[in-house]
């Protein structure tokens, strides 16, 4: 864990609740698509295929370090056997993520974790169930498929020629994950691949500063050229990298419950989220692993809303320096803007009482 002093918690007041939370139209970025099933479902796939349960369902989902965790994601990864399941997982992912309020996500997909898979047509199957949730109604997903750091350069540089020569429309950008304290410092080694993933006009993004510590943030950033990174929450122990991230304008993507989960902080009163936003740095609030966390990203803006004292402005200025970090294009980035305008303007509107209409 590593040393924090307690950051100021604002008095009650004014923070939104959370229908007024999960009605407003949100932005997520940083959120893992295998962390989007249900326990029900992975019991449901265990019986199918005749796989014993790691432990009951009722605490598979208890962890105390990334490791722990990372451990049990690759258990219930390997039951995602086939194009079918991930069609439907994408499909599920995408109805949740809608039920939650979140109108667009860009949704990471690790192919290291599905050996029963090649990754073309696991990000087929994933890209063709976001289709089908998107024209039901559902939120509208862009995809990121994730490298693992353990993964070599050459199987990383393949992902990204077929990503770019074949790979379906919804895949936005590249990401990068797995656990730097165990496995080092491993951005150097994609330099080339994050490279060629931006001549592709893919964007970039890597999971930095949660295992590892500044260091790991700037060797992202040298290394790889991140356009935002995933946590980074650590990037507070070092004054030049804040400097850096906010002159840079580059966005992290904190998820502070899962930050609590693995270690990194207590609570969320002792998270960096408010120091790190009074640094200057483009922050955004993310779930990380819905399901598998037992969180919604309705209720990490409630969590920091509380701890911060923030109000519905608030929430709306995260939402919109989501919406300025994703990796869409400009229309859809207007129309999110334009979404959250209207929610806002909406709520303002006086209610029409019988007064107004004698
Ligand atoms: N893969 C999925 N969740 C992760 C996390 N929080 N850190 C690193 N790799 C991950
Ligand atoms: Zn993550």
């Amino acid at each position: 864990m590593s040393t924090t002093t307690q950051h100021t918690a604002h008095a009650a007041g004014t923070e939104p609740g959370i229908e007024t939370i999960r009605s407003f139209p949100k932005v997520e970025l940083h959120v893992h698509v295998e962390a989007c099933l249900s326990s029900e479902r992975i019991e449901e796939l265990a019986a199918e295929f005749g796989v014993p349960m790691l432990r009951p369902a009722e605490s598979l989902f208890d962890y105390s370090t990334l490791a722990d965790f990372l451990a049990v994601y690759e258990w219930w990864c390997d039951l995602l056997r086939t194009e079918v399941i991930a069609e439907q997982l994408a499909y599920d992912a995408a109805a949740q993520l809608n039920e939650d309020g979140i109108v667009y996500a860009e949704v990471l997909c690790g192919p290291r974790y599905w050996p029963h898979l090649r990754r073309e047509p696991l990000i087929e199957a994933l890209a063709t169930g976001f289709d089908r949730a998107h024209r039901d109604g559902h939120a509208d997903c862009g995809l990121t498929p994730s490298i693992s750091r353990e993964q070599s350069p050459e199987w990383a540089m393949g992902l990204v020629e077929w990503l770019g020569a074949s790979g379906p429309p919804r895949v936005v950008g590249l990401g990068l994950d797995g656990n730097e304290e165990l496995l080092g410092r491993t951005s150097p080694k994609f330099t080339e691949v994050y490279a060629r993933a931006a001549d592709l006009g893919f964007g970039r993004t890597a999971h930095a500063g949660e295992s590892s510590g500044p260091e790991g943030v700037w060797d992202a950033l040298e290394h790889l050229h991140l356009d935002r990174v995933d946590h980074g929450v650590r990037s507070i122990e070092d004054p030049a990298l804040l400097e850096h991230l906010a002159e840079q304008e580059i966005t992290l993507n904190v998820t502070p419950t899962s930050n609590v989960i693995t270690g990194l902080y207590p609570d969320v009163d002792h998270h960096p989220v408010g120091p790190l936003i009074e640094a200057g740095v483009p922050v955004t609030i993310n779930s990380d692993d819905p399901k598998a966390m037992k969180v919604t990203l309705s209720g990490e803006f409630a969590a920091v809303s509380r701890s911060l004292g923030w109000s519905l402005a608030d929430v709306a200025a995260a939402t919109r320096r989501a919406v300025d970090a994703a990796f869409c294009d400009q229309e859809k980035a207007a129309s999110l803007h334009r979404q959250v305008d209207d929610h806002l303007r909406d709520l303002t509107r006086e209610p029409a009482g019988k007064d107004h209409h004698p």
